[in-house]
């Protein structure tokens, strides 16, 4: 007997631009957006923390040291946390030049301008662009942001970004996804994340089991994905988009296990052997 329904059959692999074209510009900045709309990524990834005066921004690390003159701007303010500083205060800092010093093969100038952007600014952007990118959206410390997941719904209603086709939201947090599942409508794919540490000497079936209770897919760091937890996934009709895939051997290896899509900071190379 077969326990699940089958998978609609998929016949595009889903280029998930990892927080922008992040290897070409710096990460989440509407410039690593746009180069990943140029490259006709089919989603631009989003990682969202929120600031003390409660806006959503993108940005990966709870800190804004790594990607930032945080440190330099606002000496004494350490451990610079992205909750402890209004928008405003972090419109001063320059989110690029971090970049041009790690790859000095891509800098750019202009990158030192760079700003954080807001969600309602990526939206704005992408809308400008007239762009067809979905927004792939990660919920990051859900815990220490309460009320982030009804925010967050909240401005994408407003926006005409909830529905199917126009976003996907995806969190290492179970707890957030259940959250989110009770408050946005069906259709709109949730995919539960995990690292290996997170599933480590668990059983693969109830995991997973766990998963389909409240997920579309699961996006696992690319270790990971094996035939079988491609085939276990499948058969529970959750799709799998593993992270980060940055080579264009890496992209053939995950396509020859029946992945649906990936994570990249390269989107043009998953785009190229889509092609294929
Ligand atoms: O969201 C998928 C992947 O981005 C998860 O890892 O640390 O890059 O957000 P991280
Ligand atoms: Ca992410």
């Amino acid at each position: 007997t077969q326990l699940f329904t089958p998978l609609p059959i998929v016949d595009h692999i889903g280029v998930i631009a990892h927080r922008g074209a992040s290897g070409y510009a710096p990460e989440h900045t509407l410039t690593a957006y746009k180069k990943a709309i140029q490259m006709k990524a089919d989603y631009i990834e989003l990682d969202l923390h929120m600031t003390k005066d409660g806006e959503l921004v993108a940005i990966h690390d709870a800190t804004l040291s790594r990607t930032t003159n945080a440190e330099e701007v606002y000496p004494g303010r350490s451990p610079w946390r992205v909750k402890d500083f209004t928008l405003s205060e972090i419109k001063q800092l320059d989110a690029g030049s971090w970049f041009n010093d790690a790859y000095p093969e891509y800098a750019k100038k202009q990158y030192s301008n760079e700003k954080i952007p807001t969600l309602q600014e990526t939206i704005d952007y992408i809308k400008q662009k007239d762009a067809n990118a979905a927004l792939y959206i990660e919920t990051k410390a859900p815990n220490v942001y309460p009320g982030m997941e009804e925010k967050l719904v909240d401005i994408l209603k407003k926006n005409g970004y909830l529905q199917p086709g126009k976003v996907i939201f995806q969190s290492f947090s179970a707890a957030s996804l259940r959250k989110l599942r009770e408050i946005v409508p069906k259709g709109i794919p949730l995919i539960q994340l995990y690292s290996p540490a997170m599933i480590q000497g668990q059983n693969l079936d109830d995991v997973l089991d766990q998963a389909a209770e409240y997920a579309e897919g699961v996006g696992p760091e690319l270790s990971l994905v094996t035939p079988e937890f491609v085939q276990k996934a499948h058969e529970r009709h959750l799709i799998v988009h593993p992270f980060t895939i940055n080579t264009k051997e890496e992209m053939q290896k995950q396509l020859s296990l029946g992945v649906d899509g990936m994570f990249t900071n390269y989107p043009d190379r998953l785009v190229s052997l889509n092609k294929k």
